[in-house]
């Protein structure tokens, strides 16, 4: 069964072909990152507009990449949210005009649904348990995947997401937007250890990445001349600390033989190393995505529209969108 996928949440217009859930025919992502780094940070109402002006290529390019025609393809599934309001309208009403046109089954897809899934892109045979650490610029949270449509989120941000934290430090720092991926580059050329900045709520299931922000405003204020390579990778060791020990203390208490990481923080290059560490210690395996099933992209949208349509059928074209829909979860 191949269904197309669309993904349109929040700054990035993605479409993908996938089949069964599980094999990638195509995968098209186009990054609006240049558009929103002036505002630093993602601005709604210009996504919106650039979603509009993307969506018909990207779907395109996905066909035509995958080799394949609307008549070839067996469902159109679009993600419904979480995510900005007017962005996730422009995937959905394709999709539902999609399914208008040709008659395909609609799916609407849990955008933290979808991130879990991705999982099942890089390791077919994937079996839950897992424990599953979801990093982005919006969320937050460990999950434990008991069994498909089951999940519990055991923990998840008080405040700040963690990718949110990287974003503001960089800013502050005057590092550029996405703050992310430069922190990692200049962390690698400092002391991990140079400032012991405060790891959040030790012992609870929950985490917290907003007084850590303002430890290390306070820091720079004092002492302007700290390098800033030791500041950041002190700050990242403090962020990544607090990530790993929940991670870690939600599958020892689960019993989940496999750790794995979704969302754009998970590349953090120093988030993997320690996350293959903890899971070589403890005698569990790591499944480390590829950077580009761990961020927004189409083929995670179109692996759960599989497992969902095969579960509960297809959605019905009159249900909209949710901008603040969580994991179906019992907490
Ligand atoms: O999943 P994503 O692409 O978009 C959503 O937020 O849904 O995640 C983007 C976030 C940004 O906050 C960015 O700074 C962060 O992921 N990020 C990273 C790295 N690459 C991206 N954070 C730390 N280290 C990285 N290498
Ligand atoms: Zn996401």
């Amino acid at each position: 069964m191949r269904i197309l996928g669309i993904e349109t949440s929040c700054d990035e217009t993605a479409a993908a072909v996938v089949e069964d859930g599980r094999a990638v025919h195509s995968s098209v992502v186009s990054s609006q990152v240049d558009l929103h780094a002036r505002f630093g940070g993602v601005v709604p109402e210009i996504a919106s507009r650039a979603h509009v002006e993307l969506i018909t290529d990207v779907v395109a390019e996905a066909l035509v990449e995958a080799g394949a025609e609307l008549r070839d393809l067996d469902a159109v599934a679009a993600c419904h949210g979480p995510g900005l309001a007017g962005a996730l309208l422009v995937g959905v009403s394709a999709a539902k005009a999609i399914s208008l046109a040709t008659g395909l089954p609609y799916v609407g897809v849990n955008h933290l649904e979808a991130h879990l899934y991705a999982a099942w892109l890089e390791e077919p045979d994937l079996k839950p348990p897992l424990a599953v650490l979801l990093v982005s610029g919006g969320h937050t949270m460990v999950v434990v995947m008991e069994d498909h449509a089951c999940y519990r989120v055991t923990g998840q941000t008080v405040d700040d997401a963690a990718g949110e934290a990287f974003d503001k430090v960089a800013r502050f720092l005057g590092l550029g937007y996405p703050g992310g991926p430069a922190i990692d580059r200049l962390a690698r050329s400092g002391d991990p250890a140079a400032i012991r900045f405060p790891r959040a709520m030790p012992g609870a299931a929950d985490f917290s990445f907003a007084g850590l922000k303002t430890a290390v405003v306070n820091h720079v204020r004092r002492e302007p001349d700290a390098p800033v390579a030791d500041v950041v990778a002190s700050f990242q060791e403090a962020v990544v600390d607090q990530l790993v020990d929940k991670l870690g203390a939600a599958a020892d208490a689960a019993g989940a033989p496999t750790l794995v990481l979704g969302g754009g923080v998970a590349a953090n290059s120093r988030l993997r190393e320690r996350v293959a560490e903890v899971a070589a210690a403890t005698g569990r395996r790591a499944l480390l995505p590829p950077r580009e099933l761990c961020t927004d992209n189409g083929a995670m949208i179109a692996a759960a529209a599989w497992w969902q349509l095969r579960r509960a059928g297809p959605t019905p074209l009159d249900a909209g969108t949710d901008p603040n829909l969580t994991l179906p979860a019992v907490r």
